[in-house]
């Protein structure tokens, strides 16, 4: 029997979730597109999948704040410690007082970054087999949060520069497994970061999906041990995941995707670093 304790997760049911403004290529055209009830039947039956292996925990959405439902940019969550984040554009700033005032209430020491841009686990993701921090730059975080993060964290942290607009933020086109693999589509990174990334990553342990899984989400997965939980991916996806041990969920978040988010994005985890 194990005797690890469950993951802890938060989650923002999705209330007033709509797509209001235009801040990521994927929300181009979607105003007032989205379908609240769908929404909400598709936040719930992610809600499902990810309580089977975790404890959840929720923040009550605050009205004016759609995209407060991406709950992976409330900050980055490190031990005790959360840095919430500085968000790029004014239309989500009204989110940080909320995050940072869910983080105090929740016991984190909470350290903000003056002055930098920094979107949270968006652009800031933990490796689960080695003392490293992933840090996607060049859409939304500034590149001197890299420092910054170093210091705080006292870990490794690897910049990545994001060239592709349509795979914003790191949790796009990047996912760290339980079992050290990378799941990721190297198109979205510049020469440097893709050879940052084969530098401490083997070969065998590099999952490159294709151009159309990305952008089904794939890589916006949620990993909770052997499950990889995420929108959709291709049969070849589904086989290569399986052959390194993981069972993939897929469940539809099509109405997420038109803010530019899906499972990873409406997710964060509170139990970090969370080695597996
Ligand atoms: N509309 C949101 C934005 O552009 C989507 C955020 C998705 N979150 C994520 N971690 N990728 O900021």
């Amino acid at each position: 029997m194990s005797t690890s304790p469950r993951p802890r997760v938060l989650m923002c049911p999705p209330t007033h979730f709509s797509v209001d403004y235009d801040i990521n290529p994927w929300m181009t055209g979607n105003r007032d597109q989205a379908d609240r009830g769908r929404a909400q039947r598709q936040w719930e039956n992610l809600h499902a999948l990810v309580a089977d292996a975790a404890d959840v925990e929720l923040i009550p959405h605050v009205p004016g704040l759609p995209d407060m439902v991406f709950t992976a940019n409330a900050g980055l969550v490190y031990r005790d410690l959360a840095v919430p984040s500085r968000f790029r554009h004014a239309e989500r700033a009204g989110e940080e007082p909320h995050f940072t005032q869910w983080f105090a209430g929740a016991r984190f020491a909470v350290d903000l970054l003056d002055g930098i841009e920094f979107e949270g686990a968006g652009d800031a993701l933990l490796d689960r087999a080695a003392p490293r921090l992933w840090f996607g730059y060049g859409h939304r975080s500034d590149a001197r949060a890299a420092a910054a993060l170093q210091e705080r964290l006292g870990l490794e942290v690897v910049p990545l520069r994001l060239v592709d607009p349509r795979f914003y933020h790191l949790d796009t086109c990047l996912c760290p497994l339980s079992g050290g693999e990378l799941l990721y589509f190297p198109a979205a990174f510049d020469e440097t970061a893709q050879a940052a990334i084969a530098a401490r990553v083997p070969e065998d342990k590099r999952i490159a999906v294709s151009e159309e899984d990305a952008l089904a989400f794939a890589c916006n997965a949620v990993n909770l041990d052997n499950v990889v939980i995420l929108n959709r991916a291709s049969a070849a996806l589904r086989q290569a995941l399986a052959a390194h041990g993981y069972r993939v969920r897929e469940t539809p978040l099509d109405e997420f995707l038109k803010a530019g988010g899906s499972a990873k994005c409406l997710t964060l985890r509170l139990d970090e670093p969370g080695l597996n």
